[in-house]
């Protein structure tokens, strides 16, 4: 005779259909009405199906300060765990706003860095989904530091597994640092705030007025601050997102990331780049299209396509390999390096460099931002970080001058001698130190004063310089491009290098770290 079911497996069943009711009914209700997905619905979303695994769903706080224990929750607002992601693990927390707001007490803490440890001990990605209050105030002390906690695994973790935050609610104080640690920040559109003082708290300490979306929403975040990374519409729009980025990757920084075959041939060659560059050097054209034309079809996923957007950086695929796309825009501001454009390149040099994505670089700058405002804001400062990241990067360096590479911009560029493996120029280059009119003043200050016709003298001096330097021929004849190519044959001289370049061995000498000018 079989026995009835053992009641404690009833019990079990009982507590597991408890913690899936998260904060109640009235509190789910309320998240659905603001448009939201409840935190489980989230990780069903992002996860490939049925491949979630809960671990710790039984926590609950400790502790009874300001009456925490007449409502206690299982879970305690974050569900941890790991799944697959297009057949990859990966490990994750997802905040339930339900629950005292998602936010953060000792004992979520203790669960988040549960999750953070297995995942850099297992060598995989490690992705937060974000929607709380911040430090718990009924936990004082306890709960900043968890925090403590969370800030320090993200610094140490850095480079070592990918890192992935995507904000789904408002994420206020440390709900905001966390992710600022990490590699790819998601906001969606007009439901995520980040700030760290909230509009109320700012009215109280400095008199300004201003609302939630103004001060720390999506907008500002991919726009002003720089911030984010990348700004979308919905939350299923952020899960997609971050299994597109997570495809490009390593699942850790001693794998290479993943190859895909391509449908794209590697010889192709579009004609279409043999036209694209205008007769003019004044005239702008699109570099978003240049590089559409060399990478694998459909495959640029651009990073920070609204902030800084004289500078392009983005991670593509060539010849079904991941490479990471630096790049001016002289369509916006003549592609010229300011502080913000210098930030934003230098942040991604670094991240594609940790996790062995090689480097193709496309140069169209006439230079740094000249300005009293760049230069006291540190431009030197921020253009010196260029020039750290491309000289510490030891994954494959590819470059391609377009167009203009001057002065700063020459150099910070992923130039030949800051350690780039392959430099091509197009037979538009004009690679110099300065312009040719600046340079026919300085040069030839005197003998343009004496002239009988200063200006006549002025272009004919200007000329002569613009046929020696204005071209990559002298470049090359110095060894500072190894070649000069015609524009269509780039993806496949860019293919052909960086599988020459595949098993690349580039020591550095042994240090505990450096001291980037941050
Ligand atoms: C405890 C909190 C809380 C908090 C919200 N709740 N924030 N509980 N500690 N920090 C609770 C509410 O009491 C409420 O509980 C539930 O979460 C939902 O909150 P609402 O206010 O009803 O929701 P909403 O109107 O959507 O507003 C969300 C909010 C707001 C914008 C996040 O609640 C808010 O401003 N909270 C305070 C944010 C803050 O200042 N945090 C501390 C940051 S300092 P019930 O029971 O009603 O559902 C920090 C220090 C870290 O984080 C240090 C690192 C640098």
């Amino acid at each position: 005779m079989t026995q009835p079911e053992d009641p404690r497996i009833l019990e079990l069943r009982k507590i597991r259909a408890k913690a899936k009711e998260s904060g109640g009914a009235e509190r789910n209700a309320k998240q659905r009405a603001k448009g939201k997905m409840t935190a489980r619905e989230r990780v069903e979303a992002l996860l490939d199906p049925e491949t979630f695994n809960e671990i710790e769903p039984f926590i609950t706080h400790q502790g009874d300060e300001l009456g925490l224990l007449k409502e206690k929750f299982y879970g305690d607002g974050v569900i941890t765990g790991y799944g697959q992601i297009n057949g990859r693990t990966v490990y994750l927390y997802s905040q339930d706003f339900t629950i005292y707001g998602g936010t953060l007490s000792e004992m979520q803490s203790h669960k988040i860095c549960r999750v953070m440890d297995l995942a850099v001990r297992n060598g995989v990605p490690f992705i937060s989904l974000i929607d709380s209050g911040g430090a718990r105030i009924q936990e004082g002390v306890r709960s900043m530091g968890g925090y403590a906690e969370i800030f320090r695994r993200n610094a140490q973790y850095s480079g070592v597994v990918p890192q992935v935050s995507l904000m789904l609610g408002p994420c206020a104080g440390g709900a905001a640092y966390s992710p600022a640690l990490t590699d790819l920040v998601v906001m969606v559109e007009k439901r995520s705030f980040m700030f760290l003082t909230g509009p109320e708290v700012i009215k109280a300490v400095t008199g300004e007025t201003i609302d939630a979306e103004s001060l720390g929403g999506a907008a500002v975040h991919n726009s002003v601050s720089g911030v984010a990374h990348l700004s979308v519409g919905s939350e299923k729009e952020a899960l997609e997102t971050a299994r597109l980025f997570l495809s490009y990757l390593p699942s850790n920084n001693v794998e290479n990331p993943p190859y895909v075959q391509p449908s794209d041939s590697p010889s192709r060659m579009d004609e279409d780049l043999n036209r694209m560059i205008p007769l003019d050097a004044n005239e702008p054209y699109v570099m978003r299209q240049v590089i559409e034309k060399i990478i694998d079809k459909d495959t640029f996923l651009e990073i920070q396509p609204d902030w800084a957007r004289n500078a392009i950086v983005g991670l593509a695929r060539i010849g079904g390999h991941s490479v990471g796309v630096v790049a001016q825009e002289p369509s916006i501001m003549a592609g010229v390096i300011d502080i913000d454009a210098a930030d934003k390149m230098t942040r991604f040099v670094r991240m594609c460099d940790c996790f062995n994505i090689p480097l193709a670089t496309f140069v169209d700058s006439p230079g740094f931002l000249p300005g009293v405002a760049q230069e006291h804001g540190g431009i030197i400062r921020h253009g010196a970080k260029l020039l750290y990241a491309y000289s510490e990067a030891t994954v494959p360096k590819i470059c391609v001058i377009t167009r203009k590479a001057y002065g700063g911009a020459y150099v910070v560029m992923s130039s030949k001698y800051l350690g780039t493996d392959v430099t091509y120029a197009w037979p538009s280059a004009e690679i110099a130190v300065i312009g040719a009119e600046g340079a026919a003043n300085i040069l030839y200050k005197k003998q343009i004063e004496e002239a009988e016709n200063p200006a006549a003298e002025r272009k004919r001096l200007a000329d002569e310089y613009r046929e020696k330097f204005n071209n990559p021929y002298y470049a090359a004849s110095t060894g500072y491009v190894d070649d000069i190519i015609e524009p269509r044959e780039s993806r496949p001289k860019i293919i052909a290098s960086l599988s020459a370049l595949r098993d690349k061995y580039a020591p550095a000498p042994p240090r505990k770290h450096g001291n980037i000018p941050v």
